[in-house]
C-alpha cells in the first residue's frame, strides 16, 4: 500500500518536475533554482518550487505590491494596511496563496502559466525577476502564455501585459480567465471583522470591467478597478459563484466546468474575474492587457448627477494603458527611470558578487526599503509595523543618492513624529503620517539616527536649507521647531538620559528590539518591549548608544562646521570625547566592549556572564563612533568579534546563545537559540563590523566579511540558505540553531541600507562628504585596480583607483583631470561635466 502510494506521489512529482531539474547558465554553473541575467538585470528562477516564495516588488512611489515567482502577492495604494486592493492569505497551505492569476483552458486541459494555484506540470517555466516589473512565462501543449507585470512610473495602478503564443502545429481555440481577490481596504478589519465584512462588499460592472465600490457609499472616496483590453465573454465577481464555496483556487468550480457565471457580488467576497475566447493560428500570438488600479475622487465630487459614481481617473488610464503600444512604452520608461536612478553609482570591481550587488540588486533593495520600511513583505502582513523611526532613519542612507528630494521629504516626515520632550514615536502609518499611539516612544537609540540620515542627506547635496524647514513637534504641531532645533534635541535627549556609569539609559531597548532591560515581562504574548517598565528603569545603560552618540556627535559637527557654526560644533567633538573616556572606564571588558549594564547594574556581554558574553553592537558601534582608535581597543574588539562571532556563513549576533528564558534580559533570550536576536546572524550589524574593519584598515577581512552575507554569493549552498539569493535576508541561522545557514526574514531589513553604505563608501571607498567627495578604498589587497563612477553635486567623477602594490588602503596620489591634487577628497565642482580622477594606493 505504502509503496503504491509513493509510485503515484513519483509520477506526479516526478513528471512534474522532470522538466525544471537544474539548468546551465552562460558561465557552464549548475545551479537550481536560477541564475542571474547580469546585462538584463533580472534574476532568471527556472523552476516554480523554490524554497520560498521568491519575491519582488512592483510600484516605485504609490502604489505597490509584491509578486513571487509563481505570481503571489497582493497590492495597495501608499499604505499596506488602510489602503489595501487585493487580498493574502499569510500562513496559509500551501504558503503564498492568491495572486495575480491566469488560468487557461486548451482543450480538456486547464491550468496556470504561473504553475500555482492548480500546480498542472508545465512544459516550460520562466520567472524574471527585474527592477519593478515581474515576468512570467509558462508554456502547455504547445501554447506559450506571459505575463509581465508592472505599474508604470508615477501610476496608481499596475498593467498586467500578457502574450499568448500558439507554438504548436495546431490552430488552437482557448479560453482564459484572468483573476484577483478584492480585500475590503483596511487589511487588519478584512481579516478579523466577519460578522460584517461578509456584508459590505459591493462592485459595479460595466463594460466588462469590475469596479470594486465597498465603502464608497458611505465614508470613502475612493474605488478599484480591473479591466481588460478585450472584449469578455463573461465575467464573476462574487468569488462563492466562480470558486465554489467547497473549492479552492486549484480548482475553482467555474474555470473546471468552463463557464463563468456572471455573478454580481452583494456583500461576502468580492473577486475579479474576466473571461476571454482566444482564436490562434499555428505561430500566431495575442497581446492583452489588464489594468487593476486605485481611483481616488475629491469628497464632494464622488457622484455624477445621475447618481453614478464618478470614473473619469479610470477612464484616463483605461486610455492610457489598455493599449499595448502604450504600456509597452510606458515599460521602456520604467527601465529608464533605473537605468538613471543605477547611474549615480556604478563600481566595476575584479568581484562579479560586488559588481551585481552594488550596481543592482543592493540599490534596488534600498529603494524597496526606503518605500516599505518594514510594513509590507513575505515577513511583515503590512498590518503590523508602519514605517519605522530607526528603520526608516537608516534607510535614507542607502536611498539618498537616488532621488535626495524624497529622502529629504522622508526626514522631515519622520522628524515630526519626535515630540518636545525628544522622545520619538518608534512607528508611523505611511498614509497619515501619524505617529502610532499603540507603541508609543521610549527606545533610546531613536533620536540619534535622525542627524545621520540629516547629515547624508546634506553631505549627498550640500543643502542645508532642510536645518530650518519648520516641522513642530508630534505633540506641538504648531510649535516653529526647525529640523536642526530637532538635532539638537536628539542630542540632549540622550544627553539628559544617562544612567549611573553616564552611559545612556536603554529604555524599552536600543537598536536591538530584543534587548529589554526594564520590562520583566512574564506573561504570555504581552509585548516584551511594552510590557510596562520595572519601578527603576533609569539604571539599565546601553553601550551600544553611547557609540552611537558619539558618532551622531561627529556627524552634527560635521553640520555645523558646514554651516559655519564652529564653536557649537567644537562643544559637540568635546561632548562625544568625554562619552568616549565613558565607554573606557565603564564600557570595555577587557578584550571587547561591554554590551550594557541591566536594571541590578550588573553587566550585559561581559566575560563574567555565563551566556551572551559578548555581543556584535557595541563593538560596531563604538568603533564608529572613533572609541578605542588611540588605544588599541578597537583592534582586540574586532578580534573578539572574529574568534568569539565570525562564521563563514556572517557574524552571529552573540556568544554564547541564551539557553533559557531570562525575564531581566527580555525578548532576546526567548528564541530558540541560533535565532533572530538570540544568536542568529543578524546581517544588518554585520555590516557595521565590516565598516569598521575597514576604519582600522584591514581590507581583506572587511570584505572577507562581506562576501560572508553577499546573497549573490548564497547560490552555492541555496538548498541551505533558501531566500532570495538577491536581496539581503534580516537574518541568517546562527550556529546554535540546526537549521544553521538558513536565511529568513527577505527584502526588508536595514541591511538593504547598510551594505550598501558599507561596500560603495567604505570598502570601495567612495564617500560624500560636506565639501567633496572623500576617496577612501579599503579593498582586498589582490584587487589591483577598480573604477567608480559617480554623479556627486551635478558633475561626473570617473575614479580610476590603482593599487600596484597590492595594499588594503592608504592612498598616495590624486590627479584630477591631469593635475594632481592635496588630500584624498575631490572637490564639489559642480558643472555638469565628466572628470577623470587617477588614483594611486601606497604604503
Ligand atoms: C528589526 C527591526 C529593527 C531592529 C532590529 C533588531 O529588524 O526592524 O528596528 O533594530 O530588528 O532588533
Ligand atoms: C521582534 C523581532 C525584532 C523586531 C521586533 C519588532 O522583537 O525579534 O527583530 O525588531 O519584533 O517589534
Amino acid at each position: 500500500m505504502i509503496k503504491a502510494i509513493k509510485k503515484i506521489i513519483f509520477i506526479f512529482c516526478g513528471n512534474k518536475l522532470s522538466n525544471f531539474q537544474g539548468i546551465n547558465n552562460n558561465q557552464g554553473i549548475k545551479m537550481k533554482y536560477g541564475h542571474f541575467d547580469d546585462q538584463k538585470r533580472e534574476y532568471v528562477i527556472t523552476r516554480p518550487d523554490t524554497p520560498l516564495p521568491w519575491i519582488n516588488y512592483l510600484g516605485t512611489e504609490h502604489y505597490f505590491g509584491i509578486i513571487s515567482n509563481t505570481a503571489g502577492g497582493y497590492s495597495f495604494y501608499q499604505d499596506a494596511r488602510l489602503r489595501r486592493l487585493t487580498r493574502y492569505r499569510y500562513n496559509n497551505i500551501p504558503m503564498d496563496s492568491n495572486g495575480r492569476y491566469l488560468y487557461i483552458k486548451d482543450g480538456d486541459t486547464v491550468w496556470n502559466p504561473m504553475w500555482k494555484p492548480m500546480r498542472v506540470p508545465l512544459d516550460k517555466y520562466e520567472c524574471r525577476h527585474g527592477l519593478g516589473y515581474t515576468k512570467i512565462t509558462g508554456e502547455k501543449n504547445g501554447l506559450e502564455v506571459s505575463a509581465l507585470y508592472f505599474v508604470p512610473i508615477g501610476a496608481r495602478n499596475e498593467v498586467w501585459h500578457v502574450e499568448v503564443k500558439n507554438n504548436s502545429n495546431d490552430k488552437k481555440n482557448i479560453r482564459m480567465w484572468s483573476f484577483v481577490e478584492w480585500c475590503l481596504w483596511e487589511a487588519y478589519d478584512d481579516m478579523t471583522n466577519f460578522q460584517r465584512n461578509y456584508s459590505t462588499g459591493q462592485v459595479e460592472i460595466e463594460n466588462g470591467t469590475i469596479f470594486h465600490i465597498t465603502e464608497y457609499r458611505e465614508r470613502r472616496n475612493h474605488y478599484g478597478y480591473f479591466a481588460c483590453s478585450e472584449k469578455v465573454s463573461g465575467y464573476d465577481s462574487s468569488r462563492d459563484a466562480f470558486v465554489g464555496l467547497h473549492y479552492g483556487l486549484d480548482a475553482p468550480r467555474a474555470v473546471i466546468e468552463g463557464e463563468c457565471r456572471n455573478s454580481t457580488a452583494y456583500g461576502w467576497l468580492p473577486i475579479g474575474v474576466h473571461q476571454i475566447d482566444i482564436e490562434l493560428k499555428p505561430g500566431e500570438s495575442k497581446k492583452i492587457n489588464f489594468i487593476l488600479g486605485y481611483a481616488e475622487n475629491p469628497p464632494e465630487e464622488k457622484y455624477l448627477p445621475d447618481g453614478k459614481i464618478r470614473k473619469d481617473e479610470f477612464f484616463n488610464v483605461r486610455e492610457k494603458f489598455l493599449s499595448s503600444e502604450n504600456v509597452e512604452k510606458s515599460f521602456e520608461e520604467l527601465k529608464s527611470y533605473w537605468d538613471k536612478l543605477l547611474s549615480v553609482y556604478h563600481a566595476e570591481t575584479a568581484n562579479e558578487h560586488v559588481n551585481r550587488m552594488v550596481n543592482v540588486w543592493n540599490q534596488y533593495q534600498c529603494m524597496v526599503t526606503f518605500n516599505m520600511s518594514r510594513s509590507a513583505s513575505l515577513y511583515e502582513s503590512g498590518i503590523g509595523r508602519g514605517m519605522g523611526y530607526r528603520d526608516s532613519n537608516q534607510d535614507v542612507l542607502g536611498f539618498v543618492h537616488m532621488i535626495p528630494e524624497r529622502a529629504r521629504q522622508r526626514i522631515l516626515d519622520i522628524a515630526s513624529t519626535q515630540l518636545s520632550d525628544g522622545t520619538c514615536y518608534h512607528q508611523y502609518q505611511p498614509l497619515t503620517k501619524k505617529g502610532n499611539a499603540d507603541i508609543g516612544g521610549g527606545f533610546n537609540d531613536d533620536p540619534l539616527w535622525l542627524i545621520l540620515s540629516t547629515s547624508a542627506y546634506i553631505r549627498e547635496t550640500g543643502d542645508t536649507t532642510i536645518l530650518d524647514e519648520k516641522i513642530g513637534y508630534a505633540d506641538k504641531p504648531d510649535s516653529d521647531a526647525t529640523l536642526m532645533d530637532h538635532l539638537h534635541l536628539s542630542l540632549n535627549y540622550t544627553l539628559n538620559n544617562r544612567g549611573p556609569h553616564g552611559l545612556p539609559l536603554i529604555g524599552h531597548a536600543d537598536w536591538n528590539d530584543c534587548l529589554n532591560l526594564n520590562c520583566f515581562s512574564t506573561t504570555p504574548g504581552e509585548s516584551f518591549q511594552l510590557a510596562g517598565h520595572i519601578e527603576n528603569d533609569r539604571i539599565a545603560e546601553s553601550v551600544m548608544i553611547a557609540g552611537l552618540f558619539c558618532r551622531a556627535c561627529e556627524e552634527m559637527a560635521g553640520i555645523l562646521n558646514f554651516i559655519g557654526k564652529k564653536n557649537e560644533a567644537d562643544d559637540y567633538k568635546k561632548k562625544a570625547a568625554e562619552m568616549r573616556d565613558v565607554i573606557y572606564k565603564h564600557g570595555w571588558d577587557g578584550e571587547w566592549f561591554l554590551r550594557a549594564y541591566d536594571s541590578y547594574g550588573e553587566k550585559v556581554g561581559s566575560k563574567e556572564n555565563k551566556e551572551g558574553k559578548i555581543f556584535i553592537e557595541s563593538q560596531g558601534w563604538s568603533i564608529l563612533g572613533g572609541t578605542g582608535l588611540e588605544n588599541g581597543h578597537a583592534l582586540k574588539a574586532l578580534d573578539s568579534v572574529k574568534e568569539y562571532l565570525a562564521t563563514p556563513n556572517g557574524i552571529i549576533l552573540q556568544q554564547p546563545a541564551y539557553s533559557t528564558y531570562y525575564p531581566h534580559l527580555g525578548e532576546i533570550s526567548s528564541y530558540p537559540p541560533g535565532y533572530k536576536e538570540n544568536a542568529g546572524i543578524f546581517t544588518h550589524n554585520n555590516t557595521w563590523i565590516q565598516i569598521a574593519e575597514t576604519i582600522v584598515g584591514r581590507g581583506d577581512r572587511a570584505f572577507e566579511y562581506y562576501l560572508s552575507i553577499c546573497p549573490s554569493k548564497k547560490e552555492e549552498q541555496i538548498d541551505i540558505y533558501r531566500s532570495e539569493p538577491y536581496v539581503y535576508s534580516q537574518m541568517t541561522a546562527g550556529k546554535d540553531a540546526p537549521t544553521y545557514g538558513e536565511a529568513k526574514n527577505s527584502w526588508l531589513t536595514g541591511t538593504a541600507a547598510w551594505s550598501f553604505v558599507s561596500v560603495s563608501q567604505y570598502i570601495l571607498g567612495i564617500r560624500p562628504d560636506f565639501d567633496g567627495l572623500v576617496i577612501d578604498p579599503c579593498i582586498p589587497s589582490e584587487w589591483k585596480e577598480l573604477k567608480v563612477q559617480r554623479k556627486f553635486r551635478n558633475a561626473v567623477y570617473n575614479i580610476t583607483i590603482k593599487n600596484p602594490s597590492g595594499i588594503n588602503k592608504g592612498v598616495k596620489k590624486i590627479t584630477l583631470d591631469g593635475k594632481e591634487i592635496q588630500g584624498n577628497k575631490l572637490p564639489v565642482l559642480n558643472d555638469g561635466i565628466e572628470h577623470e580622477a587617477l588614483v594611486v594606493l601606497e604604503k
